[in-house]
């Protein structure tokens, strides 16, 4: 494997859902506000609608909630 190939394997990438989360394809860590760290993750999916009932990640909930992004 080159370099570039390297550097692609570790990049991050965001992807905003149509009407959903972020998906995130890391390796990430995610921090909370209190300042802890959960596991290092190669993918998250976080919720942008607030209506998770499994904050930050999302549960799918923003279809039952009709979530309706510009973006
Ligand atoms: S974006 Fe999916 S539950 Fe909020």
């Amino acid at each position: 494997m080159n370099s570039q190939e390297q550097d692609k394997e570790k990049e991050v990438t965001i992807k905003v859902m149509k009407d959903g989360p972020l998906v995130i394809q890391g390796p990430i860590t995610l921090t909370y506000a209190n300042g802890t760290e959960s596991r290092k993750m190669a993918f998250a999916s976080l919720c942008r609608c607030g209506e998770s009932n499994n904050m930050p990640f999302c549960d799918g909930y923003h279809r039952k909630a009709g979530f309706c992004s510009e973006t």
